[in-house]
């Protein structure tokens, strides 16, 4: 059964990762029962003519994930399924957040847990948790204290490398010099509010767009305009009649699967918008969460991938594609702005943590990157597929959406005569949870939108979930139906 491992001597990959990728794959098809003993290392080796420490690497890898186990004396065995062990967090009160404490209470007290389309941040059962148990000893082991020290505030080196080769997948070409770590997205917009915003200085902002960047540059004190999106990207008339009008001190942009329309700038929009910067002289924050979560075939492009006259600063968050609680994130900064950002990120929080850091850029350089964001990637377009489908199927036909060709957002319009603030209310009770569209605005909200997220919901509960939500829209317009005839009843 272990006659097919062929281990190619000319790839660039190393043997022991190989040996380990193909064991596994054996493993987790079924094609090598739980309890089997692995050949024994020796042996093995001679058999694929390599040195018995690849074998003995590729071993110790599966037994890190607890794919295998060892037996002293006996050898190495192919171990039972570990399941996601949920107890061991949920015994131990100190570990819940509040949330969580919520949904349990509910289960305990008989009703159903509440779905949660409110959220965007992925859920723990989709963590790559063995890996970076393995990875964070080797760094312990390779790094001792030095993972604990003080660190650049730019960040790690090695790990702006990784950086740098990742990132040119997408097209953009960023030196480690210019690239920055940052301890999350959020830090990043706020530490760019600190370098370029004065009290009373103007900002531009998509309408809706993440709050999260509202409420850091509202603590600047600054002016906010907002110029709508459409599905194709921000209103460029608008946009350059503004221009005309102010000189904002930046723009900050989501052009890939916008927070919270998951909207794409076109290709166009996205060469005239860089076109309007030179003209201007306006600079761009690009804010890129979810270009990596691309289910269709839209070119997903970054403006900084075509930013040849340095107008644009872009903010990478790890937090939608790998881990929130990481609090991993990086920029790339053109140039002029390195001290000067530089400085503020030292007077944020010196540094961003040195012990992940470390371990990230084990991640990348053993190539798991890759396959995590492809097990995330085939996760949420299963889940978005079914959302698609279910949306069609359940929601009336006074609701009406964009399918997004990605990302992890769908941002619905509700029949009119009903708010998202309503329906939230409405749907909370029924055991759902959504994300009234009014936050996303800084000023004059339109009421009647609402996000749906694919994040943190199982493919069952969105099928469930939409249903549920399809009733309860359903329900609260065959009231105002009501209400309708009741008034105007006197005048038959
Ligand atoms: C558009 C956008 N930017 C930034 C953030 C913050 O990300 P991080 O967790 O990296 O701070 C979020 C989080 O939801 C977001 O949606």
């Amino acid at each position: 059964m272990f006659k097919g491992v062929q281990l190619d001597k000319i790839s660039s990959k190393h043997l022991y990762i190989q040996l380990y990728s193909q064991l596994k794959s054996l493993i987790e098809k079924g094609e090598v029962k739980t309890h089997t003993k692995l050949p024994s290392i020796r042996k093995f080796a001679e058999e694929l003519g390599v040195n018995n420490v690849t074998v003995v690497n590729a071993y110790n890898l599966l037994a890190e994930e607890e794919i295998v186990y060892k037996k002293v004396g006996s050898g190495t065995f192919v171990a039972p399924k570990v399941e996601f062990k949920e107890d061991i967090y949920l015994d131990e009160e100190v570990y819940i957040d509040e949330d969580t404490k919520f949904i349990e209470e509910r289960k305990e007290s008989g009703q159903e847990g509440i779905i949660n389309f409110a959220t965007a941040a992925p859920t723990p059962d989709l963590f790559p948790i063995s890996p970076f148990k393995r990875l964070i000893n080797k760094v312990l082991e390779r790094d001792g204290g030095y993972a604990f020290g003080y660190q650049k505030s730019q960040g790690y080196l090695a790990l702006r490398k990784s950086i740098s080769k990742y990132i040119n997948r997408y097209q953009i070409e960023a030196d480690v010099n210019e690239i920055q770590i940052i301890s999350g997205a959020q830090q990043g917009i706020d530490i760019l509010a600190k370098t370029f915003l004065d009290y009373g200085d103007t900002v531009f902002v998509e309408q809706p767009t993440y709050p999260g960047a509202i409420s850091v540059f509202k603590s600047r004190n600054a002016n906010i305009t907002e110029i709508p999106i459409n599905q194709n990207g921000i209103d460029l008339k608008l946009l350059e009649s503004e221009l005309k009008k102010e000189k904002p001190k930046f723009i900050y942009l989501m052009p890939n699967f916008q927070n919270p329309t998951g909207y794409s700038y076109s290709q166009e929009k996205k060469e005239r918008i860089l076109e309007l910067a030179q003209k201007y002289d306006l600079l761009i924050i690009e804010d890129d969460c979810l270009s990596d979560l691309n289910y269709g075939e839209s070119n997903n492009m970054a403006l900084k991938a075509m930013d040849e006259d340095e107008r644009v600063i872009y903010i990478k968050s790890f937090s939608k594609i790998f881990m929130p609680g990481l609090r991993l994130a990086f920029l790339i900064i053109p140039e002029c702005h390195f001290n000067d950002i530089l400085l503020s990120k030292y007077m944020s929080d010196i540094f961003t943590d040195g012990l992940i850091q470390r371990v990230l850029d084990l991640y990348f350089r053993e190539e798991l990157w890759e396959k995590q964001l492809n097990k995330l990637k085939e996760t949420y377009q299963q889940r978005y597929q079914i959302m698609i489908t279910v949306l069609n199927e359940y929601l009336p036909q006074e609701c009406d959406f964009v399918a997004p060709e990605g990302g992890l957002n769908i941002w619905l319009e509700l029949p009119q005569g009903l708010t998202a603030n309503e329906l939230y209310d409405k749907a909370f009770a029924a055991g759902i949870n959504i994300a009234p569209g009014t936050v996303f605005y800084h000023n004059q909200p339109q009421t009647n939108k609402v996000r749906l997220s694919i994040a943190a919901v199982t493919e069952r509960e969105i099928k469930e979930g939409i249903k549920k939500l399809g009733d309860v829209i359903n329900k609260e317009l065959s009231n105002s139906n009501q209400d309708w005839d009741n008034r105007w009843m006197p005048l038959v």
